[in-house]
């Protein structure tokens, strides 16, 4: 997977790239992230990248051409680049979307500024996201989430073959509570169950508290959820205990 990113602040991007699982992918050559400055695309001379709203109003707004030349240099190149915009008029994104990027073999990512960008800039634009409901100040932040929910479903990246599809919301529900060492800290024990070696009884009640957690703190997720009979019941069980029943 390659990633463009299209900004006017490359020097953001650095050490986020260098750490962790996603520094690691890029230093593996499973992915690679190219930084691009925008205002190398810009013309004249004061290499302007943005300007005065027709209309008035407060506030600069990214000027169009820079950013379609900088996208062209890339689509001329390799046609097979898609482009995104970070903004937060976008589609939320989500970890379904976030599945079909990963499918791509290129991702070019434009950060929108501050203020706005000129409306034109949409014809070079595939799709736009949003990462929620909040304004940041540009879409760097934006960007690099969306590198790294793509990178960690780019096969080999997470060391352990799969370790995605055990994930918080790739099975619809949040994920279960975990322990490590020690068994016992400042007086809180670590769950019996997981302790008993009773692989059947882990799944269980690891089940149980899924359904329990998503429940408690995100119902929004529970009617898109695959659920079996079980899961049903269990919650149904839940719901009546919450009730004081
Ligand atoms: Cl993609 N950009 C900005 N500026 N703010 C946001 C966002 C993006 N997503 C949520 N808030």
């Amino acid at each position: 997977m390659i990633f463009d990113i299209l900004t006017l602040f490359p020097e953001m991007f650095r050490s986020p790239l260098e750490h962790s699982i996603v520094g690691r992918a890029v230093h593996a050559g499973l992915i690679e992230v190219n930084l691009i400055n925008i205002r190398d695309y810009a013309v004249g001379k004061h290499l302007i990248t943005d300007d005065y709203p027709y209309g008035g109003g407060r506030g600069m707004i990214m000027k169009a051409e820079p950013i379609i030349c900088a996208v062209r240099a890339i689509t001329q190149r390799d046609p097979a680049g898609h482009v995104v915009l970070l903004t937060p008029q976008g589609a939320p994104l989500e970890q379904e979307r976030a599945n079909q990027l990963a499918e791509r073999s290129r991702l070019i990512l434009v950060c929108g500024g501050y203020e706005g960008i000129d409306e034109r800039i949409r014809d070079v634009v595939d799709e736009e996201l949003s990462i929620g409901d909040y304004v940041l100040t540009g879409g760097e932040l934006a960007a690099l989430v969306v590198v790294d929910v793509v990178a960690r479903l780019i096969p080999d990246v997470l060391g352990n073959d799969g370790a995605s599809a055990d994930d918080t919301f790739s099975h619809g529900l949040l994920e279960f509570p975990q322990y490590t060492r020690p068994r016992e800290f400042e007086g809180k024990k670590v769950p019996h169950v997981l302790l008993s070696g009773d692989h059947r009884a882990i799944d269980r009640w690891r089940r149980y508290e899924a359904l329990r957690r998503t429940l408690e703190r995100r119902p929004d997720l529970l009617p898109k959820a695959p659920l079996s009979e079980e899961d049903v019941q269990i919650l149904g069980e839940l719901e009546k205990s919450s009730r004081g029943e």
